[in-house]
C-alpha cells in the first residue's frame, strides 16, 4: 500500500501525517510506503514548520528528514491512497485527475474516524502552538484506523 499524505504548504499538516503513519507502519511492521506533498509550490524544498517538529518530537516522532514537495499528476500512478486535510486541497488534487480511475483514490483523511463526512484538519500555520497538538490528535486518530485497515488486508 502506497499511502500520500496531502496539504496546502506541505510543511504542517501532511509532514505530521506522514511522520505519524511512519510510525505506525514501522512499529506495526506494516507493507506500506508513506510520502508527504502540497498542492502549492510554497515550500518545496523547505524543512517541516518548526512548530510541527515539535509537536511531533513531544510525542516521540522524528520529522527533521521532510523537504517539502509538490503535487504533481504523476503521483495517482505511484500512490493507492491520497489522502487530503481539507475541501481546499480535495479541489486542487481533483483538478489535476485524469480520469475516475485517480479520483477514487483520493479522500479526506478524517473521513478514516467516521464522524461528520469530510471534516477537515484545520490549518494550523497562522494560529497558535496548540493548533498544532490538537491536528496531531486528529491525524493519530486517523493514522490509526488507516494502520488497522492494512493489518487487515496482510492478514485475510
Ligand atoms: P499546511 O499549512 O498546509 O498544513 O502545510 C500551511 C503552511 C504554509 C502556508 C499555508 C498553510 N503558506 O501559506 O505558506
Amino acid at each position: 500500500m502506497k499511502i500520500l499524505m496531502v496539504c496546502l504548504g506541505n510543511i504542517c499538516r501532511s509532514p505530521l501525517a506522514w511522520g505519524i503513519m511512519k510510525q505506525k507502519v514501522e512499529d506495526r511492521k506494516l507493507d506500506a510506503i508513506v510520502d508527504s506533498a502540497g498542492t502549492s509550490a510554497f515550500h518545496i524544498g523547505d524543512r517541516a514548520d518548526k512548530r510541527a517538529k515539535k509537536t511531533a518530537e513531544n510525542h516521540g516522532i522524528d520529522i527533521s528528514a521532510h523537504r517539502g514537495k509538490q503535487f504533481v499528476t504523476e503521483d495517482f500512478d505511484n500512490y493507492d491512497k491520497i489522502f487530503v486535510m481539507d475541501e481546499s486541497n480535495y479541489m486542487e488534487v481533483i483538478s489535476l485527475s485524469r480520469n475516475q480511475e485517480d479520483r477514487k483514490k483520493v479522500d479526506f483523511i478524517l473521513n478514516q474516524i467516521g464522524g461528520k463526512k469530510n471534516d477537515i484538519v484545520p490549518d494550523p500555520y497562522y494560529g497558535a502552538e496548540d493548533g498544532f497538538e490538537q491536528v496531531f490528535s486528529l491525524l493519530d486518530m486517523a493514522c490509526d484506523k488507516i494502520a488497522d485497515s492494512i493489518n487487515k488486508k496482510i492478514n485475510s
